[in-house]
This record gives structure tokens, C-alpha cells and sequence, in this order.
């Protein structure tokens, strides 16, 4: 068998094409939806995330503004900005940037940001309504996994999902919604005992550890639905190319399903960003 793949490409462009017209109403009505990207110091991969959500935001119509402070700004500083921000009617969606300089507590600057404009759905409050089943905003990455499950006929009802990771920005979101959406899901770690044990028994197999490679093809059941989250660039000797956490070409053999790197997940992360911020400027004066 060779799986089909997951064209997340494809999916991203159909839906940005949707959010054309939920952009264009509300710009008539004098609420052109904002999103305000917070970046700080000088890591090359954060630098691209960021011009591509720029970039992103425009080809939508909706208003971005970049901030960017050198890698030393303090922690007040970003702290008041995001208060401006928090503040300012034309921003609906703000966003910092992750990983933070290591003298910034990121916890703190994450829960500085208002609620209803945390369009990372990384907040308190937002992780919270996840975990309770009765999301806001809903992290882009895992979000946009679940929409790609959904439009390739994948139903998580009664499945085995394993999720490998634990992170907040993908790992245990993911595990959430795969809960949510009534999988019997399993999160595997680095402390976990014999992981392609596990790894084996799912129906869906989703891997955002941020190691090249890391699922080879005897951590695979067969059949199985593969969604690779990782994004990892390989040292120069062996190409510099983008490559997932998955052995593409090997577990494409024995999956029924799986997505590309690049190509899969990477379209899909921006594009609910862009979906969560639409979402913030229609509830605008929600309560
Ligand atoms: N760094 C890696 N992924 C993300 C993301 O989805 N949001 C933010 N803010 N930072 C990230």
C-alpha cells in the first residue's frame, strides 16, 4: 500500500478563499479584522514564521502589524506594549512569537494577553475551555490538524490516537481535541516506556517532537493515518532540506494516509491563525 496524502496545501487555499468574504463583510462594517505579531530577538526560523503570517494576512485583507524588539528588550517592555495592544479597537488578534529570549518568562507574557484577542489560544483561560470541551480559540497547529482529519473523512470517534509531544503549542492541545472528538488517545514523551509499542497501536499517529525522522516504519501500524507536525531543517551535509518528524518515504509505505513535509500542516497552522483572528473580530464585543 501507498498512502494517500494529506494535501494541506490545498485544504489551506480552499479555506482562505472562504474567509475572503467574512473579511470583506466586516471591513464594510468599519471592523477590518487586525492581528498584531510580537517578535523579539533575531532566531532565523521565528523571523520566517513571522513574514509568513505577515505576508498571510495581507493576501487576506486583514490588518497586521509587526512588532519587533532586539533579543535584550525587557520583559516590561513587551509587557506594556501587549497592554496597548490589549487596549486598541483596530487589534483583534495578538500573537508573540515563540520561543521568547530565555530572560523573558513566557508564561507571564503569554497570560498578559487578553483572552478574547489570544488567537494562539495559548492563554490560561483559552487551554482551560479546550480542556473542558468548550473551546474559544483553539491553538493553529492542532486546529488545523482536526480540519484536515475532517476533510479527508478521518472521524477520531472510538479511534486510538497517539500523539507524540507534550508540548503546550502542539502536543497536549492536540491530545485534547483528539479527546474532544472521542478518540482513546495516548501522549507519548520522552520518559515513555517503549514508544513504538504504543506508537503501533494507533489508528492515528500524530508526531510533533521536532526530531528529523523520529517515526520510522516499524512505529507504524498498517493503515494507519500519519500527521506530521514537525518541521526540522536538516545540517548542510545531508541537503538543508525540510523534513518532518516522520520517515516520509518509508512510512508512506505502510500508512493509509499521511501528510507531506512541506506542504501538510505547515499551510494549515497560518491559516487558522488567520481563521482565530476573523473569529476575534466578529466576536469583537463578546462578553
Ligand atoms: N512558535 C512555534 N509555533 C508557534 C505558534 O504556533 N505560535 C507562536 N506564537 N509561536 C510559535
Amino acid at each position: 500500500m501507498v498512502a494517500r496524502l494529506i494535501d494541506g496545501k490545498a485544504l489551506a487555499e480552499e479555506l482562505r478563499t472562504g474567509f475572503k468574504v467574512r473579511v470583506a463583510a466586516l471591513s464594510a462594517q468599519g471592523h477590518r479584522p487586525g492581528l498584531a505579531v510580537i517578535l523579539a530577538g533575531e532566531d532565523p526560523a521565528s523571523q520566517v514564521y513571522v513574514r509568513n503570517k505577515v505576508n498571510a494576512c495581507e493576501a487576506a485583507g486583514i490588518f497586521s502589524l509587526k512588532i519587533s524588539y532586539p533579543a535584550d528588550v525587557s520583559q516590561k517592555t513587551l509587557l506594556a506594549k501587549i497592554a496597548e495592544l490589549n487596549a486598541d479597537p483596530a487589534i483583534h488578534g495578538i500573537l508573540v512569537q515563540l520561543p521568547l529570549p530565555r530572560h523573558i518568562d513566557e508564561t507571564t507574557v503569554l497570560e498578559t494577553i487578553a483572552p478574547e484577542k489570544d488567537v494562539d489560544g495559548f492563554h490560561a483561560v483559552n487551554i482551560g475551555t479546550l480542556a473542558q470541551g468548550n473551546p474559544r480559540f483553539i491553538p493553529c497547529t492542532p486546529y488545523g490538524v482536526m480540519k484536515m482529519l475532517e476533510a479527508n473523512g478521518i472521524d477520531p470517534t472510538g479511534k486510538e490516537a497517539v500523539v507524540i509531544g507534550r508540548s503546550n503549542i502542539a502536543g497536549k492541545p492536540m491530545a485534547l481535541l483528539l479527546l474532544n472528538a472521542s478518540a482513546t488517545v495516548t501522549v507519548c514523551h520522552s520518559k515513555t516506556r517503549d514508544l513504538a509499542a504504543h506508537a503501533r497501536r494507533a489508528d492515528i499517529l500524530v508526531a510533533a517532537i521536532g526530531k528529523p525522522r523520529f517515526v520510522t516504519a516499524d512505529m507504524v501500524k498498517p493503515g494507519a493515518t500519519v500527521i506530521d507536525i514537525g518541521i526540522n531543517r536538516l545540517p548542510e551535509k545531508e541537503g538543508g532540506k525540510l523534513c518532518g518528524d516522520v520517515d516520509f518515504e518509508a512510512v508512506r509505505g505502510i500508512a493509509s494516509l499521511i501528510t507531506p513535509v512541506p506542504g501538510g500542516v505547515g499551510p494549515m497552522t497560518i491559516t487558522m491563525l488567520l481563521a482565530n483572528t476573523i473569529e476575534a473580530a466578529e466576536r469583537r464585543n463578546w462578553a
